[in-house]
């Protein structure tokens, strides 16, 4: 029986087999951050379709300076509570589990989306891609935020959640001071990168100490910028964060890459049509694989049973984790039991739309 389709146990969590949904935001809350009727249907759909565990996209932490999206989710607030509680019911009904994804944006994220306030940092940059400053975070906000991811995992915990995963990965503040790119600070939080590392790691060691050992916190980390400045996150770097994050009480780690400013098609690379095409983080996962104990997921252009097979037969992924292919097909991994070979997702990126997640490829099958 392939591994691809079996259980697979976590900790405390099983699921019913290797595959997840990667976190997508959708665009479907409304401005407070509450989910609606329309993203209930599609976590439906998802956990409907067979996929073992579902994580929702990105959720801010903090209002106003953590929103990152237009109608995006939200977790800092008790109205949100509600809509996720059917969210999860719903998820669990069908069999599937369910994380929720906590984010503080940082510097991407745009005045408008943050009440007119000049958008926070580790250190006050131009940001030549969103044209505008940013401002570096005092060590009294620093603390708040992490207060802030703290009483976000107690809540999604309340909520029914399965776990948390604290997304250090494509741009987002966490990862923003991970990178020399956007950190630049001399304090306790910059310089080196074991300087670097220290908020995500603190960031983990405090939810993890707060939810307890039952209840799951993983991460997704950046492997690379994927930008063009010489001065950027090197692999080694992200090696040593994955070390950090792990002797921190991190569960598991989701490899990734790119920033959703300066380097989205890094992140999620477009037309991946061939097997020697997917699975373009793989590299960089096997390193981190060589460096720490904790299960991996990889994401990246994940996209034919056999490619994902293999990885978790070499032991590059313990969990394959997808995002695109979800929007074009929700119940996917029944069609990959039933024997469809790959997804159908063509990667054409069209699915980054603000209106509402939804596949609007209707060619041929490439
Ligand atoms: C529409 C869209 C929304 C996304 N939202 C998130 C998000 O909220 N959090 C996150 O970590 N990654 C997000 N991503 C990145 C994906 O999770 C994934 O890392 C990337 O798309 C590569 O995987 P894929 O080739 O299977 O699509 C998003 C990607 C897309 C296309």
């Amino acid at each position: 029986m392939s591994k691809l389709f079996s259980p697979y146990q976590i900790g405390p969590v099983t699921y019913r087999n290797r595959f997840v949904r990667s976190a997508t935001q959708d665009w479907l809350c409304d401005e407070n951050g509450v989910s609606s009727e329309k993203q209930l249907e599609l976590y439906k759909n998802l956990a409907a379709g067979g996929v073992g565990l579902i994580i929702t996209g990105h959720a801010y932490v903090s209002h106003p300076l953590g929103r990152a999206a237009l109608r995006q989710n939200g977790i800092c607030d008790e109205k949100q509570v509600e809509g996720y509680k059917r969210m999860v019911e719903t998820v669990h009904q069908h069999g599937a589990k369910i994380f929720l994804q906590l984010n503080h944006a940082g510097r991407q994220t745009l005045p408008e989306l943050i009440e007119g306030n000049m958008p926070v940092a580790p250190s006050d940059r131009f940001d030549e891609k969103g044209n505008q400053l940013a401002r570096a975070l005092t060590l009294d906000e620093i603390e708040r935020i992490k207060e802030a991811f703290e009483a976000a995992a107690l809540r999604a915990k309340r909520v029914g959640f399965d776990g948390v995963q604290v997304h250090v990965a494509h741009g987002y503040l966490l990862a923003q001071f991970l990178s020399p790119f956007t950190n630049q600070r001399q304090d306790e939080y910059g310089g080196q990168m074991e300087q670097r590392t220290a908020l995500p790691a603190e960031i983990a060691y405090r939810v993890k100490a707060a939810v307890g050992r039952q209840f799951p916190v993983y991460a997704k980390l950046n492997t690379t910028d994927g930008i063009t400045s010489p001065v950027q996150l090197s692999l080694e770097e992200a090696v040593y964060a994955a070390q950090m994050l792990e002797a921190h009480g991190v569960d598991a780690i989701e490899t990734s890459g790119g920033t959703a400013r300066e380097s989205r098609l890094v992140m999620a690379k477009p037309a991946i049509l061939k097997p020697e095409q997917e699975a373009y983080f793989a590299p960089a996962a096997r390193q981190i694989r060589a460096a720490v104990k904790i299960p991996l997921l990889l994401v990246g252009g994940l996209r034919s049973v056999a490619v994902m097979e293999s990885l978790v037969e070499e032991g590059t992924a313990d969990m394959v984790s997808l995002c695109r292919p979800f929007v074009r097909e929700p119940a996917l991994v029944n069609s990959l039991a039933a024997g469809q070979a790959k997804a159908t997702c063509v990667s054409c990126n069209a699915c980054f739309n603000p209106e509402g997640l939804r596949c609007s490829y209707s060619g041929p099958a490439l």
